[in-house]
């Protein structure tokens, strides 16, 4: 059986990423597809320890720039080995809720470490596990900050100054233009019923057995 579609989601904080991923599993789910989505940090019991670790614990204050890198690729590797992996290779569509280019943004560009010690760490958390497509919900930081007005306790990533959230957007935007056959640019601030119909047609473009149970499901309901 040939491996299943691998799809990651990325933008900052208040971009409407988790939405258009609720949005792409509805589809799928009323397609009859298989499909798991994940979250990062988290989507094992040891990640979901590191990421308490990483944006709740008490103590969390005093973790360095280099602590955090590991902490992020610490939770991705347990991901990728114990349930992304063996997942598409049991034929099962995996949407992912962030990924690496996450890292290479929050804590390459934001944070400032070296890109190319990053990136390394990122090769070494992920080895072959490389996304097919990823969409990149590009929002300005008015519309995000609007977006982010929410009752909850803020995490400690959310916590952080305007330029932290310009060098993300700016470290986004950079991946883009590096690899636009991977990352589709998609304007955030857009009607989510617009967005989810673009995302739709980019997967049934690039991933012709979805876009056939489509065809399918429309047969059926005739
Ligand atoms: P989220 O659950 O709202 O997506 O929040 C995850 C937070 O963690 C968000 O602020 C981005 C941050 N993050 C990193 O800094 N590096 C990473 O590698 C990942 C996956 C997330």
């Amino acid at each position: 059986m040939s491996r299943a579609p691998f799809i990651t989601f990325e933008g900052s904080e208040g971009c409407g990423k988790s939405t258009q991923v609720r949005r792409l599993a509805a589809r799928l789910e009323k397609l009859g597809v298989d499909f798991l989505v994940t979250r990062e940090p988290g989507g094992t019991p040891i990640g979901e320890s590191i990421r308490e670790l990483l944006q709740f614990a008490p103590h969390n204050a005093a973790i360095t720039a280099e602590t955090e890198l590991l902490l992020f690729a610490a939770s991705r590797s347990q991901l990728v080995r114990e349930v992304i992996k063996p997942t598409l290779e049991r034929g099962v569509c995996v949407i992912a809720d962030r990924f690496f280019d996450s890292t290479t943004v929050y804590q390459g560009a934001a944070r400032g470490l070296n890109p190319e010690l990053v990136a390394q760490v990122n090769a070494f958390a992920v080895g072959d596990c490389i996304p097919d497509v990823t969409f990149l919900l590009d929002v300005d930081l008015e519309t995000a900050q609007s977006r982010m007005k929410t009752p909850r306790r803020p995490d400690r990533m959310e916590q952080q100054p305007t330029q932290f959230y310009e060098r993300v957007r700016g470290g986004y935007r950079e991946i883009a233009e590096r690899e636009p056959n991977r990352v589709v640019l998609l304007d955030g601030a857009q009607p989510a019923d617009k967005i989810d119909n673009e995302i739709w047609k980019t997967v049934c473009s690039r991933f012709p057995n979805l876009a056939k149970a489509e065809v399918r499901s429309q047969r059926s309901e005739v």
